[in-house]
């Protein structure tokens, strides 16, 4: 069980006058805002790690003087803001302005002194506040709830929506990451990367997946990458003279071992040493090997893991797609609640679609719209320049990196019309003999016969999508089927409902639907048609496939 994380804001904050400024406006006309120039991936992470190394995390007492909080912290050097949120206990995350008032406060701060127990002394950024005599003190926080709202809310707020677009839109804005939250993220990296530093001083620990990509949603994980090219690169500048030094160092026999070893000790040190960090888990022989934990007091189930620059290429890539048009985060967050609310996506591994193969199918489907909505990797790449230029272990991940430099789509097509369209268009899906490549915008033969193919953009050799079950692709078939016949019934029309009727897209989200049988009746008759037709096209491509081999050989 997560601990609730609830955001108390303050009033006027710039982190207000932020997320006041990221609202979606429903009333774009094709969604992408072009007007403010927009940060780079980069920029936006090393502003944002910047941020976090002026940062504290503080344990406050429940009740506290907010004013008197402030004067108190201020004493080591001026605040640039703060806020308190609650996660079995009142916490403040308070950022100064300059980096050395955090030094000035852990000099003043002691390490407790226990009865029973023992403290294992690290000075860390997270401390506790403690009041010196218990005189009750008056709680003047104003208490902001930012979770994202319950299943019921949620469902009252989508059939109040005026349309399908303000549905979408709607949802996205209760559910998008805040400013607050983004930054206690951030933060976390910030706290983790210190005791990473204890054994590589130069590391450095990076958000990246659903927490930066732009598509991450209120409660999801925290997915971490241990950064060491600083420590690997170190003195690569020139030195005069005929000769060089190099570190001895301890050779592993593959770069796989040297990525356990190194997570096996930052597992024991996190489990050991860090504070708030519980529930370490080491798990060293996955694929992708990582070290699970929970930092208690953010309330995140982490993930940290090494060697990993290509998931943070495709985070930075997300990031681009889900900034360039206002409607793609809407599209995504609507499919995603849609797949979560059908058991299609779990927080648990498994033969389910998960959470970035949506995104990548949305993406894809929004390059084949007529004008396409987004470029496909492939056009990114032509607009590159030389400073974009990236090589990842072989594999070629250059693609631009300035959004300014991407021409807007014409394309003016409602969120309404294209919900319907992406489940019509996934709904009758050749999936059988198919891919999906978001690099090309267009459907390739599969090179083999996973049920679910999705290429991935970098490692082009490699389904994103393999772990995918053909009974959970089925299902994702029936019900993207099911969902396009709901939102085409007159019924779930705005106006020929009543306000507590789900409709349009609260309509979708139901396990049962409204005149199912009907439903299911006219998707029997299509189905048999349908499977008809898969296995004429499946014959055609055997004997297409028989015929260039033969003459291959
Ligand atoms: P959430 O479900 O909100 O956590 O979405 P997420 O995008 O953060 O997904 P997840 O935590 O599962 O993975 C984190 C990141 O790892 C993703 O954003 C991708 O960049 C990368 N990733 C996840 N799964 C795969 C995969 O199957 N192949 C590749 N190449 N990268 C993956
Ligand atoms: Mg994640």
């Amino acid at each position: 069980q997560r601990p609730i994380l609830r955001l108390l804001s303050c009033p006027g904050t710039v982190a207000e006058d932020l997320r006041r400024d990221e609202q979606p406006s429903g009333s774009v006309e094709t969604g992408f805002e072009d007007k403010i120039p927009r940060k780079r991936f980069s920029e936006m992470q090393n502003e944002r790690r910047e941020q976090a190394q002026r940062t504290v995390l503080i344990r406050c007492p429940e009740k506290i003087s907010e004013k008197k909080f402030l004067k108190y912290l201020s004493q080591h050097g001026p605040i640039n803001n703060h806020f308190f949120y609650e996660s079995f206990g009142l916490y403040a995350v308070v950022e100064f302005c300059r980096k050395e008032s955090v030094g000035s406060l852990q000099n003043g701060t002691r390490t407790p002194s226990m009865a029973m127990e023992t403290a294992i002394p690290f000075r860390s950024r997270f401390l506790s506040l403690k009041l010196k005599n218990q005189t009750s003190e008056q709680s003047c926080i104003q208490s902001s709830d930012q979770l994202p709202p319950s299943n019921r809310k949620l469902f009252e707020i989508l059939c109040y929506a005026e349309s399908i677009d303000d549905q979408l839109n709607t949802l996205l804005k209760e559910f998008q990451l805040t400013e607050e939250n983004t930054k206690l993220r951030y933060l976390t990296c910030s706290l983790i990367e210190d005791i990473a530093a204890a054994y590589f001083p130069d590391c450095v620990v990076r958000p990246f997946g659903s927490s930066v990509n732009t598509f991450g949603k209120l409660g999801c994980d925290l997915d971490m990458f241990l950064d060491l090219d600083e420590t690997r690169n170190l003195s690569t500048h020139k030195t005069s003279g005929n000769f060089l030094t190099e570190f001895q160092v301890k050779n592993v026999p593959s770069e796989r071992i040297a990525t356990q070893k190194i997570l096996s000790v930052i597992g024991e040190c996190l489990d050991h040493f860090g504070p708030g960090c519980v529930g370490v888990q080491k798990i060293l022989n996955a694929r992708c090997p990582l070290v699970r934990f929970s930092h208690q007091a953010s309330g995140f189930q982490c993930d940290l893991t090494t060697n990993n620059r290509i998931a943070l290429t495709s985070s930075e890539l997300l990031y681009i797609y889900g900034t360039l048009d206002s409607r793609v985060r809407a599209l995504v967050f609507g499919i995603r609640c849609w797949a979560r609310a059908h058991s299609l996506t779990s927080s648990i591994p498994g033969a389910w679609i998960t959470n970035f193969s949506l995104t990548m199918m949305v993406i894809f489907f929004l390059q084949r719209r007529s004008p396409p909505i987004l470029p496909t990797l492939d056009s990114l790449k032509t607009l590159a320049d030389a400073e974009d230029k990236c090589i990842i272990e072989g594999n070629n991940c250059t693609f631009v990196r300035d959004l300014n430099r991407i021409k807007p789509s014409g394309n003016t097509e409602t969120l309404e019309l294209l919900l319907k369209e992406f489940f019509e268009y996934f709904g009758n899906f050749a999936f059988n003999k198919n891919s999906i490549n978001i690099r090309q915008g267009r459907e390739q033969n599969k090179p083999d016969s996973s049920p679910l193919y999705i290429q991935n953009p970098f490692e082009t050799s490699l389904n994103i999508s393999k772990n995918v079950s053909q009974s959970q692709l089925q299902k994702f078939v029936d019900l993207a089927q099911e969902s396009a016949w709901v939102l085409q019934q007159k019924d779930t029309d705005r106006l020929s409902v009543s306000n507590n009727q789900p409709w349009g897209l609260a309509a979708i989200l139901l396990p049962t639907v409204p005149n199912r049988r009907s439903f299911t009746k006219k998707k029997r008759k299509r189905s048999a048609n349908e499977s008809v037709r898969n296995l004429l096209e499946s014959l055609k491509s055997n004997r297409t496939a028989n015929f260039t081999e033969t003459n291959e050989k």
